[in-house]
Parts: structure tokens; sequence; C-alpha cells
């Protein structure tokens, strides 16, 4: 037997000759016992004072054993209870074992018998309480363990937005404008919550490849010879190779930084990717980093007005441009010919973790 000194045991029948007989009994194990007559009595008891052991008869007035277990199971899940039967209600028994009774004894018992039913009873009721326990730390843990790899995870990726930022200025409000007229497009094209954020995300990111493009050719005012336009292409690869372990999880954003110079016509970087082969993702991010490049001032050239800059999206339809993107473009921020175009708010980066481009592969 267990250490039971002390432990209270809550004895159920409507018999008080059969409640003494096992008060006593449990009284010289060493526990505490209280005793009810019903299944009412029980609940009333256990809700003043609920103890880790109840013994109950099944047939009983007002609240018979059954009715009594199943509410027992639900409010004290702790609480290990053996049931009384006589031996024709063996059935009514086991039922009461697959409601989540630990034992039951057969009517008339012998006091050894109700001894060791009562001793495996509460070492079963120890390893649940282990079990559950064991369990509710691990997923604590686990959860824990998650938080930190998402946490990480954005710290690399401020980390490098950060170092960017101090070698181009230009690229922090450009990426965060970027990402705005992305999640607009991705809105008015209604994809999912879960999408939005993925293109969020890469459009944010989809620059982080300039880290490594030499400053002399990123800054420079005059026209870029066709050697210089190709380095700064390399941005979308090295964006991708950075990123690259940081985003194993986030396959649909790190699309979009690889890919969001490609054209429909597969005359675009890196790859020459035609059509649907280029990430549907980086088709919208293409077209909303066009517009705001043509119409953003740079070293080497004027701003286009927003008129010229749509113009030119119309014109790049299904040459260089998704055709639905553009027109999802024009929906969101044109309307009925309702120029100018807004200028998005510029918003602190919205990075979806790991966790919810794993939910949406
Ligand atoms: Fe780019």
């Amino acid at each position: 037997m267990p250490n039971t000194s002390g432990m209270r045991c809550l004895i159920v029948d409507d018999e008080p000759r059969l409640r003494r007989v096992l008060m006593r009994l449990l009284e010289g194990e060493g526990f505490t016992c209280a005793e009810a007559g019903s299944g009412l009595e029980a609940l009333q008891e256990l809700a003043q004072r609920p103890a880790p052991l109840v013994i109950s008869d099944l047939r009983m007035p007002e609240m018979d054993g059954v009715s009594l277990l199943r509410e027992i199971v639900v409010r004290w899940p702790d609480t290990a209870v053996i049931v009384v039967t006589a031996v024709a209600e063996v059935e009514s028994a086991v039922a009461c074992l697959q409601m989540g009774a630990l034992d039951y004894v057969a009517k008339p018992f012998h006091l050894e018998e109700v001894r060791a039913r009562v001793s495996q009873a509460l070492d079963k009721r120890r390893l649940l309480i282990e079990n559950r326990s064991y369990q509710k730390n691990l997923e604590e843990r686990v959860e824990v363990q998650a938080r930190r790899i998402e946490e990480l995870f954005l710290e690399g990726v401020h980390a490098l937005v950060f170092a960017l930022e101090a070698k181009d200025a230009y690229t922090r409000g450009h990426s965060m404008r970027v990402a705005n007229y992305s999640v607009e497009i991705a809105r008015a094209l209604k994809l999912d919550t879960d999408l939005v954020e993925t293109i969020a995300l890469g459009a944010e990111l989809h620059d982080v490849g300039k880290i490594g493009v030499s400053e002399s050719v990123l800054h420079k005012a005059g026209k870029l010879s066709a050697d210089e336009y190709r380095h700064i292409m390399e941005h979308t690869v090295i964006g991708a190779r950075i990123l690259g372990p940081l985003m194993r999880d986030a396959p649909g954003a790190l699309s979009i930084v690889r890919s969001h110079h490609e054209r429909l016509d597969g005359r675009g970087f890196p790859d020459g990717l035609e059509g649907d082969a280029i990430p549907f993702e980086a088709r919208v991010v293409s077209v909303a980093d066009a517009f705001d490049a043509m119409t953003s001032v740079r070293p080497y050239r004027p701003s286009l007005s927003v008129e010229q800059a749509i113009h030119e999206l119309e014109h790049g339809k299904s040459v260089q441009f998704d055709p639905a993107v553009v027109d999802a473009f024009c929906q969101a921020f044109v309307g009925n010919l309702a120029l100018p175009i807004p200028t998005p708010q510029l918003q602190p980066l919205r990075l979806p973790t790991p966790a919810m481009e794993a939910r949406r592969a």
C-alpha cells in the first residue's frame, strides 16, 4: 500500500453498515474517511473538501454511482474512484471502468481484496498524475522553445535589415512601401491571410541581398553599364543565399527574394523564369517594386508621375508583369481614376513567424 497516512477517502453507500465496514478498514490503513449516503451528498462533500480516493456504491437513491462518477471525472480528474457492485452488475462495473473509474469491487467483498484494489487504484492514480504533469511540462517546454526559435529568426532578419539600412538609406523606405503596396494587391486578389503575411515578409526583405552589392555601383549617379546592372541584379541571388538558412520554413517569402526581378517573358533575373514558372508571390511583389521604383527619385534619374508609372505597368502587362496583379494594383490604389495614389503609411515590420509559414506549407 502506498503511503496513505492522513489521505482523505470518501465512502459513498446508502447502507450505513457497509460504510462503517469500509471506513474501519481504510482508517486502519491510515486514511481519514468521510462518508455520504448518496451521489448528491458525495458531490456536496467533494465540493467542500476534495478527496484523492472515492469508493462508491452504484445503486443509491437521489444520484446513483454512475452519475456521480461522471461528475467526478469532469470536476476532479485527479480523484481515484473505485465502484462497489453486486455480482450481477458486472456490466455496469465495466461501463464505469470505461468512464474513468480505476477499479471495481464486487459485493460481497473480502477486506483483503478491497485493500489490494485500493492500493492498485492509488498506484494508477499516481502514475496518471505524473504522466499528465510530464506531458504538460513537455508541452510547455516545446512552446518555450518554439517561441525562442521565432525570436531568433526575427532577430536574425532584423539584423540584416538594419545592416542594409546602414548601407543604403533608400532601401528601408522602399522596402516598407513595397510591402504595403504588395499587401494591398494581395488583399485585392482576396488571398488568404497566411499568404498575405508571406508576401509582406518577402516584400520587406526582397532587397536584403543589396548588402552584397558594391556601394559604388549601388550609389552610382550615372547610367549603369551592362556589367554593373548584372552586378546589381545579383542581389536576388545573394539575398536568397543569405536568408536561405534562416528561412527554411518560409519558402514562399524566400522565393520573393530570389524571383522579384523575373519577367513574364523570361528575360528577367536571375533564372529567366517564364510566366507561371515565376512564383506567384514574386509576381505580386514585382509589380509593387516596379511601381515604387518608378515613382521614387533615384541617384541616376528623376521619378515618374503616378500616371506615367501606371501607364508603364499597363504597358508591361503580360510582358514583364502578371496582368491580374497589375489589375489588382490598379483596383487597390487607383479605383475609378481616383488619383493620386495614396502613399501607404509606413508601419513597423510585420514579420510572420516560421510557424506561420509552416502552417501555410
Ligand atoms: Fe530588387
